[in-house]
C-alpha cells in the first residue's frame, strides 16, 4: 500500500473511531448536475446514496445488485423479508419490473406519477427475491423531487434499471426528512464511498401512499398524501384502506414503527415539561415546550418527523400531539401517529 493510501486509511479509521461523520462519507449540499452524475456512478459501482424525495429521504442502491441491496438491509438493520420500493424514472419502465399490470394501475400511474404514490404489482423476472422479500409482487414509484428524478435518470443512462430505496432511517425509527437526520441515524453504518445528497427538508414529510394493484380493485396498504378519494376518483373503483394484521408485508404492519424514543401521546392534555405539537391556532398549555406551530395540515405533516426527532434531541420524555381535524391528509398523519404512540387511541 502506498504512503498516501495508508495515510487516508489511518485518517478514515480515526474518523470512524471519533465518529467524525463528515469524513466518513460525502454529504453534498444542493448537488449540481455533475455531482448527481457522480452519485449515479457510485450507485452503479455498488455504493449507497441517500437522496431526498418529495416524501422522505431514501437510502438508495442498485436494485439489481444483490450485494448493494444487502448493505441497505444491514445499514438499516431491517429484516430481509421486508421488501423494498424500486424507484424508476418513467412509466415506460413499468413493464420491465411488472407483469399483468391492470388498467386501473396504469390510470393511477398516469395521474399521480411522478409523485408520492407507490404501486404494488405482480413482479417480472428482474425483480428478484432480494428486492421483494420473496413475495411475487414488486413495489414501484416515480418520485417528483428534482434531485431524485435526476439521480434516477442519470443512473438509467448508465444502464441502471431502478434504484431500490427504503426510507433512510434505522428500522423502526422515524423516517428522515432532512439530510441531517439521515446523517444522525445512519452515518455510523455508511462507508467512505457512500454519499448523502442534501436537498433540504422534504416537501411532504410523510411516506408515499402504497396502493396494491394485484386484485380486481386497488387496495391502500399505507395512507399518504394521495388520498383514497383521489384514487377512487381516478379508477372509478372502490379502494379500501387495508386493516392491519394482514399477512402481506408492508410498512407499518409491525406496530412499533415510526417511533421516536419519547412517549407519543395523542389528543391529551400536556403537563409542564412535555413537548407539544399542534396547529398554530391551538394555544400552548402552561409549562409545555412547544416544538412547532404549523399553519396548515400540510405543514403539520411536513414537520411531524422532525418534531419527533427534536424531542429526542432535547431528551424530552413525552410529546403531546394534537390532531384536531379530519381531512384526507390527517388520515395519513393519524396512521403514523397510531404507530408512534402504540396507543391505538385514534
Ligand atoms: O415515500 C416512500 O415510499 C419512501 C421514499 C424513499 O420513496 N420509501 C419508503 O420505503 O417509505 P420503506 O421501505 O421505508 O417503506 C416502503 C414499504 C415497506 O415497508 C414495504 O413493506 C412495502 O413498502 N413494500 C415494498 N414492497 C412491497 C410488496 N411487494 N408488497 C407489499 N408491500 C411492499
Ligand atoms: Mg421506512
Amino acid at each position: 500500500m502506498g504512503t498516501r493510501r495508508r495515510r487516508v486509511s489511518v485518517i478514515y479509521f480515526i474518523a470512524k473511531l471519533v465518529k467524525w461523520d463528515d469524513l466518513l462519507m460525502e454529504i453534498i449540499n444542493n448537488p449540481t448536475q455533475v455531482e448527481i452524475m457522480k452519485a449515479a456512478q457510485a450507485l452503479k459501482e455498488g455504493h449507497l446514496v441517500a437522496f431526498p424525495t418529495e416524501t422522505v429521504y431514501g437510502l438508495g442502491a442498485d436494485a439489481t445488485n444483490e450485494k448493494a441491496v444487502s448493505r441497505v438491509y444491514s445499514v438499516k438493520a431491517r429484516p430481509t423479508d421486508h421488501p423494498l420500493i424500486v424507484h424508476i424514472s418513467s412509466i415506460n419502465l413499468l413493464d420491465k419490473w411488472a407483469v399483468d399490470v391492470p388498467e386501473y394501475a396504469i390510470k393511477l400511474a398516469e395521474e399521480f406519477w411522478p409523485g408520492p404514490m407507490t404501486l404494488i404489482l405482480k413482479r417480472s423476472e428482474i425483480a428478484k427475491d432480494f428486492i421483494t422479500g420473496g413475495q411475487d409482487t414488486v413495489a414501484l414509484r416515480i418520485p417528483s423531487e428534482p434531485i431524485s428524478a435526476k439521480l434516477i435518470s442519470e443512473f438509467e443512462k448508465m444502464g441502471g434499471v431502478g434504484i431500490a430505496a427504503p426510507s433512510a432511517n434505522r428500522f423502526g425509527a422515524v423516517s428522515a426528512t432532512t439530510a441531517k437526520a439521515v446523517k444522525l441515524g445512519l452515518s455510523r453504518y455508511l462507508e467512505k464511498n457512500d454519499k448523502i445528497l442534501d436537498g433540504g427538508l422534504c416537501e411532504i414529510g410523510l411516506e408515499s401512499t402504497i396502493v396494491s394493484c394485484i386484485s380486481m380493485c386497488p387496495e391502500i396498504l399505507r395512507p399518504g398524501k394521495i388520498s383514497r378519494i383521489q384514487i377512487e376518483q381516478v379508477t372509478k373503483l372502490k379502494s379500501p384502506i387495508r386493516a392491519r394484521n394482514s399477512n402481506l408485508k408492508f410498512s407499518g404492519d409491525k406496530l412499533k414503527h415510526y417511533s421516536p424514543r419519547a412517549e407519543v401521546v395523542i389528543n391529551e392534555s400536556a403537563k409542564p415539561g412535555d413537548a407539544f405539537f399542534a396547529l398554530a391556532e391551538i394555544p400552548t398549555p402552561t409549562g409545555a415546550v412547544r416544538l412547532g406551530s404549523p399553519e396548515t395540515v400540510d405543514d403539520f405533516a411536513r414537520k411531524l418527523y422532525e418534531v419527533m426527532r427534536l424531542c429526542d434531541e432535547k431528551e424530552i420524555a413525552r410529546i403531546v400531539i394534537i390532531v384536531g381535524q379530519t381531512s384526507s391528509m390527517f388520515e395519513a398523519i393519524n396512521d403514523r401517529l397510531k404507530r408512534a404512540s402504540h396507543s391505538g387511541l385514534l
